[in-house]
Parts: C-alpha cells; sequence; structure tokens
C-alpha cells in the first residue's frame, strides 16, 4: 500500500515536471522565450478565480489556440507605458496591446503596421498634427515602419468631416473601424483583436467574410455585400458548413477551402502561396480614390493576386476579368474627372467655398466619387454585378447630368 502510494507521488510529480517544462518549452516555441515561474502559476491563478469572475472570457479562452501555451499574464503583462494595476497579487494591465502579440508574432505584427492597416489607417481620420482621441501622433519611429509611398497618407492633417461631426460620431463611428492602425501608450501600432477576438483569437473566425465586412460594408465601401451577390460568396454560403476553416495557415490548401473568402484573396497561404498580414501587397490600383492612379508597386501586386486565382482558375478566364475591371476604371475615371473640371470650376469662380463639408456642393461632390464611383471599381474587381451597375455606372451617369445641369443653374445660364 505505501509502496503504491509512493510511485503514485512520484508519478504525479514526473507528470507536473513535465508538464511546467512542456508549458515553458512551448513558449518558447512562440518566440517569448522567457516564461518566468510567476507566468506559469499565473496560469492556474487567473483562470481558477476568473471561472467564477468571468466565466463567460474563461470558456472562449479554453476554446481558442492560446489555452494550451499561453497563460492570461502573457496577454496582460505590463508593458512600458501603458497603466498597470495591482490585481490579487499580480501586476496586470486591462489593455493588452499589438505589441504583446507582438511579442510571440513579430512577422505577422511587421506585415500589419507596414500595411494601410497600419498608421494610414488611424491618420485617415485623425490625421498626425495633433493628439487626437487621447492618443499621441504617431512617432517619427512609428512612421519609419510604413513603407515610403504609404507615409504621405500618415502625415497628413485631420479629416474634415470627423472635425464637422465632433467627438461623438467619431467615437461611435469612424475610429471604431479606424483603430485596427492606431498608435498605442506602448509605441506599438494597431489592434489585431479587430479580426482575433481578444479570447478567442481564432483563425475560422477570421477568414469568415463578416469579419472583414464588419468595416468593409455600406455605401462607400461595399465590399460585403459585393462578396455576397457575387459566385464566390454565393458557393461560401452553400458550401460553408462542409469546408474546413479551421486549418492552421500553414497547411490551407484548396481542399480546406475550395471557395475563396475575403482573406483567401488578401491575406491566406493557400497551397504555395505565402501567407501574409499587408493587405496592401495584392493590390494595383487606388480603388478608394476620386481618380484611382496605379500602385508604386501596381504591376507585383497583381501578379500576387493572380498566383491565388490561378489555384482555382485557368489563365484566360482571369486575364478577361481584370482587362474587363480595368475598362470599369478607366471609364469611371474619365466620368469622375469631367464632374471634378465642373466642381473645381465652380469652386474657383466663387460659387460655394472649396474644402470642408459646409455647401451642398461639397456633399453632392462628394457622394459621387465616394458611394458611385468607388461602388463602380469595388463592383468590377469583386465580381458584384448589380453594384458595378445599379449602385454604381448608373448613379455616375444620371448625376453627370445633375452636375451639368447644376453648373448651368449655378452660373445663370
Ligand atoms: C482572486 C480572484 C482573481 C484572480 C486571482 C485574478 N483575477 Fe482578474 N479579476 C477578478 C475580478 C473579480 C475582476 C472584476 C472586478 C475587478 O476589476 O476587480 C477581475 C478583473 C480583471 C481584469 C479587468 C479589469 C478591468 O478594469 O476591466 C483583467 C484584465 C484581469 N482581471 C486579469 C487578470 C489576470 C491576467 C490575472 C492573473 C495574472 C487575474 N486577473 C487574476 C478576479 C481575479
Ligand atoms: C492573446 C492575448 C490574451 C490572452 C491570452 C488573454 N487576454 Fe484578456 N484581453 C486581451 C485583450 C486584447 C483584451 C482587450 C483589451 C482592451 O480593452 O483593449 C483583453 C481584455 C480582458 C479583460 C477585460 C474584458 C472585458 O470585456 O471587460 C479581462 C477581464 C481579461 N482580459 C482577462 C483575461 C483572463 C482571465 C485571461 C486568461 C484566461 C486572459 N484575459 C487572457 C487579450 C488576452
Ligand atoms: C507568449 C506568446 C504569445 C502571445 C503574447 C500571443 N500569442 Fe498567439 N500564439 C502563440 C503560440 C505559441 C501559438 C500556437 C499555439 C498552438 O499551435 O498550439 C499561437 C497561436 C495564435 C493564433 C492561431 C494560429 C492557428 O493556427 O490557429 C493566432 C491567430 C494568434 N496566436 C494571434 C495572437 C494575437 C492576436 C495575440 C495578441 C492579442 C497573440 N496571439 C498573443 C503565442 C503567443
Ligand atoms: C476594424 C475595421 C477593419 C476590419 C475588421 C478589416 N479592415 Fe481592411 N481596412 C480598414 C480600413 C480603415 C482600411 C483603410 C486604410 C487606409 O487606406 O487608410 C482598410 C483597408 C483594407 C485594404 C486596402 C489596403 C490598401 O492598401 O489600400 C484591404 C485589401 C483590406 N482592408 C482587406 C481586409 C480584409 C481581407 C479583412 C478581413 C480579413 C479586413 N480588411 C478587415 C478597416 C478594417
Ligand atoms: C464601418 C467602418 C468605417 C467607418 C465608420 C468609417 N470608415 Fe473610413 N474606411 C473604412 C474602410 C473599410 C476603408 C477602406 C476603403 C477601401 O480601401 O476601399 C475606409 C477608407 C477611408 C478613407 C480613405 C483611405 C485613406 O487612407 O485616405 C478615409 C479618408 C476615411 N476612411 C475616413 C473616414 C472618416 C473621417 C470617417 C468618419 C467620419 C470614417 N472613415 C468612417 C471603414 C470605415
Ligand atoms: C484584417 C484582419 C486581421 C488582422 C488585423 C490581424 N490578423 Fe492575424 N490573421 C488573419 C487571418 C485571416 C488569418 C488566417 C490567414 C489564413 O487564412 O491563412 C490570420 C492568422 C494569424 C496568425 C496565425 C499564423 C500562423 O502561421 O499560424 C497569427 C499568429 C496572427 N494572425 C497574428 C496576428 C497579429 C499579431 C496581429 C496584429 C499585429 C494580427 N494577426 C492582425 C486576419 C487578421
Ligand atoms: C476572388 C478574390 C477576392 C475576394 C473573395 C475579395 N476580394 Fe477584395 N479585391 C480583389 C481584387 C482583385 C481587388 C482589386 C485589386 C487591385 O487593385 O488590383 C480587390 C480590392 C479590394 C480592396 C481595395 C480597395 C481599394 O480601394 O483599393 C479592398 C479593401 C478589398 N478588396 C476588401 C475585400 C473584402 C473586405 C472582401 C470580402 C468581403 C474581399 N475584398 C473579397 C479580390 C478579392
Ligand atoms: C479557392 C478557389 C478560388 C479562388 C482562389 C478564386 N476563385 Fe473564382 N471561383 C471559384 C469557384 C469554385 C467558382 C465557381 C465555379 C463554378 O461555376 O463552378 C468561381 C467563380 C468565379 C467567377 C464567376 C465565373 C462565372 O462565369 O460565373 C469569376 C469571375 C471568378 N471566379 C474570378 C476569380 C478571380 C478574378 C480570382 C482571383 C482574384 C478568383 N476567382 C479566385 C473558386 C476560386
Amino acid at each position: 500500500m505505501a509502496n503504491h502510494r509512493t510511485y503514485l507521488i512520484v508519478a504525479l510529480a514526473a507528470v507536473a515536471a513535465i508538464a511546467v517544462f512542456l508549458t515553458l518549452s512551448a513558449c518558447g516555441a512562440g518566440d517569448n522565450g522567457d516564461s518566468t515561474v510567476e507566468q506559469v502559476r499565473a496560469e492556474g491563478d487567473c483562470v481558477e478565480c476568473h471561472r467564477s469572475a468571468t466565466p463567460g472570457l474563461v470558456e472562449t479562452y479554453e476554446e481558442g489556440p492560446h489555452v494550451n501555451n499561453i497563460t492570461c499574464l502573457d496577454c496582460h503583462n505590463p508593458r512600458e507605458g501603458l497603466e498597470t494595476m495591482d490585481h490579487n497579487g499580480f501586476e496586470v494591465v486591462r489593455v493588452t496591446t499589438a505589441g504583446h502579440c507582438a511579442e510571440c508574432h513579430e512577422d505577422e505584427y511587421d506585415q500589419h503596421v507596414s500595411s494601410r492597416h497600419g498608421a494610414p489607417a488611424w491618420a485617415a481620420v485623425a490625421g498626425n498634427d495633433t493628439a487626437y482621441d487621447g492618443r499621441e501622433p504617431f512617432t517619427a519611429e512609428q512612421i519609419a515602419m510604413v513603407p515610403e509611398a504609404h507615409q504621405a497618407a500618415v502625415n497628413r492633417g485631420g479629416n474634415p468631416l470627423a472635425a464637422w461631426e465632433g467627438a461623438g460620431a467619431v467615437e461611435n463611428g469612424c475610429a471604431v473601424c479606424h483603430e485596427i492602425g492606431a498608435p498605442n501608450a506602448d509605441g506599438s501600432v494597431g489592434n489585431c483583436s479587430k479580426c482575433h477576438l481578444r479570447h478567442t483569437v481564432r483563425v475560422d473566425e477570421a477568414r469568415l467574410p463578416e469579419t472583414c465586412g464588419s468595416c468593409h460594408m455600406g455605401p462607400d465601401h461595399a465590399m460585403l455585400e459585393i462578396y455576397n451577390e457575387s459566385t464566390h460568396g454565393v458557393l461560401f454560403s452553400s458550401m460553408r458548413d462542409d469546408m474546413n476553416l479551421g486549418v492552421t495557415p500553414s497547411e490551407l490548401t484548396t481542399k480546406d477551402m475550395p471557395v475563396p473568402t475575403c482573406s483567401t484573396c488578401h491575406m491566406s497561404g493557400l497551397n504555395d502561396a505565402t501567407m501574409t498580414h499587408d493587405v496592401t501587397e495584392r493590390l494595383s490600383y487606388y480603388l478608394f480614390a476620386p481618380i484611382s492612379k496605379e500602385r508604386p508597386d501596381g504591376a507585383m501586386g497583381r501578379e500576387n493576386m493572380k498566383e491565388i486565382c490561378l489555384n482555382c482558375h485557368g489563365p484566360s478566364h482571369i486575364e478577361e476579368f481584370y482587362a474587363d475591371a480595368d475598362l470599369t476604371l478607366h471609364r469611371t475615371n474619365e466620368m469622375v474627372a469631367h464632374v471634378k473640371e465642373i466642381v473645381d470650376g465652380l469652386y474657383a469662380d466663387g460659387f460655394a467655398i472649396a474644402g470642408g463639408f459646409d455647401d451642398l456642393l461639397d456633399y453632392k461632390w462628394f457622394d459621387y466619387w465616394h458611394y458611385f464611383g468607388r461602388t463602380a471599381k469595388h463592383g468590377a474587381y469583386m465580381g458584384g454585378p448589380d453594384y458595378t451597375q445599379w449602385h454604381g455606372n448608373y448613379e455616375l451617369s444620371l448625376q453627370t447630368f445633375e452636375f451639368e445641369e447644376l453648373d448651368a443653374e449655378m452660373r445663370g445660364h
């Protein structure tokens, strides 16, 4: 009896030692390599107490990929610049930043901050001349992480529409989407939790069109609606239950996801392709601009995207698709340039005041390119015929006449 008990104790001690070793070495594999005894202890203490304090939170954490290796403290440990709190024997931060994630996922972080999901996204609202919404402007170091081609998109003034609408509109609107690239108090940039829910952190959720669509929707960037009406979107909704959306990125193949979602085309490492968190990497034109120009690395961006299509399509199908979409782009550019000339003329001749959002003309012009021009282009490149035509080209045609009549009316002809 006594012998059995000794064996049992020795065996339990060995299991415990292996468990501690595995935890430490697995964290090492995650590149942080310096887990302390306190962190290992934290795993037990935080989870045990939070199972009654916030059971829903612990349950989602336990469904995610971090449950085996990553403790609560790994993501809630103090980092320079962040406000800390004394919490049941631990020092923790309430706000986890992209800087925490970067401690273990450096590549994903570097790619994120070099894309337009980084600093340009925040500067689109806040500009970079003064503190905004409690956040300091980007430092020179943070701006240096942005590729040169997009640095002008960081060094700009605050958005006039945001200024005009005021703090409430910004906090509940613009900022919720554009925070994806906001500066954090620890010097890091961005918010990974906009696509990876903070405690669930599952790739199947990040791959859903609805995740991207929580920001990429509505009249000015109707990607979700366009996707839903595209052949890809329709097929996805009929096949999603049979797809293996949770497979780890390095192993993702067309067998797991035979139909693309937003992430497949813009981010995933499908078959032999390399996964990227730089969503700018596969693009060729600035479609969001009033008049779209080619991007500095546009030709390469287009090749990168085509390589993804070619996992599932033949080359002539894809060449034709791009040739047609380019036609829409050039036609939209022509129409927007024509109306811009009318609008600039009215500003120049003093019939309205240029800049800001204080004339009806400002809004009509903004709707023209920002809603209908963009929608025609986005629809054409992502396979949404109704958006290209009835929400895009038709409105452009109709409103071109309206601008011509408005011009005559204002000038009194
Ligand atoms: C003895 C119980 C207990 C332990 C141990 C514990 N917590 Fe908590 N924690 C709570 C309770 C209760 C709350 C909610 C009320 C509060 O803020 O005190 C909370 C709140 C939090 C908050 C949110 C604070 C806020 O202001 O919203 C974070 C973050 C947090 N805990 C993280 C941790 C981490 C990380 C650990 C382990 C290092 C941990 N907790 C250990 C009980 C505990
Ligand atoms: C992968 C990183 C990560 C891990 C691991 C993690 N958290 Fe969090 N946690 C976050 C993020 C991100 C937030 C949101 C911070 C913010 O408000 O910006 C957060 C917020 C919280 C909050 C406040 C949530 C709210 O809705 O009020 C609590 C409480 C908390 N965490 C507790 C825990 C506990 C307990 C564990 C371990 C079971 C844990 N966290 C593990 C990233 C993590
Ligand atoms: C202490 C290191 C560490 C921190 C901090 C950390 N992670 Fe992780 N993360 C890992 C490890 C290790 C894995 C692999 C887990 C596995 O495969 O069992 C992982 C897995 C993941 C995965 C899933 C990959 C898959 O194949 O399903 C995502 C997504 C992820 N982390 C995102 C984040 C985000 C976002 C944050 C910050 C909020 C974060 N991580 C913080 C170490 C960390
Ligand atoms: C929290 C909001 C949010 C989510 C979620 C989001 N995005 Fe974005 N995305 C933005 C904003 C804001 C911009 C505009 C950045 C800029 O140019 O200022 C953007 C821009 C982009 C761009 C264009 C980049 C460029 O260089 O012009 C692509 C492509 C993109 N997102 C793809 C995605 C995909 C794919 C997903 C989902 C996996 C996604 N986004 C999820 C907010 C979001
Ligand atoms: C529902 C989420 C959402 C809201 C709310 C939102 N945006 Fe955006 N915004 C986006 C996305 C997504 C893009 C990217 C469009 C694209 O790439 O085609 C974008 C693009 C932009 C751009 C063009 C890109 C650039 O870098 O110049 C500007 C400027 C902008 N938004 C400013 C604002 C302002 C100002 C507000 C509030 C008045 C606002 N946005 C509200 C999601 C949003
Ligand atoms: C625009 C949405 C979006 C944002 C923002 C985002 N991710 Fe991801 N992430 C994804 C998607 C989608 C995947 C899965 C890609 C695929 O299909 O292979 C992914 C996968 C990952 C993985 C798994 C990598 C692997 O090889 O197993 C890690 C780790 C990760 N992200 C970390 C981060 C970190 C850290 C940040 C913030 C710096 C971040 N992500 C921001 C969408 C996002
Ligand atoms: C079948 C592949 C595919 C799918 C699926 C897809 N896209 Fe795209 N997306 C493209 C192509 C092609 C372009 C045009 C690229 C270029 O500039 O050459 C594009 C352009 C974009 C842009 C850049 C717009 C700009 O203003 O420059 C954004 C943002 C975007 N997509 C987001 C999304 C979102 C969000 C979803 C899902 C709701 C999605 N995409 C689904 C292929 C796809
Ligand atoms: C993961 C596989 C996959 C990827 C990647 C993919 N597609 Fe598709 N695509 C499909 C499938 C499956 C269909 C439906 C084919 C059918 O009708 O059987 C489809 C249909 C289409 C259609 C509609 C064809 C028609 O005549 O109705 C177009 C256009 C299209 N894809 C263009 C593209 C472009 C452009 C890209 C890259 C930017 C792309 N696809 C990437 C799988 C993919």
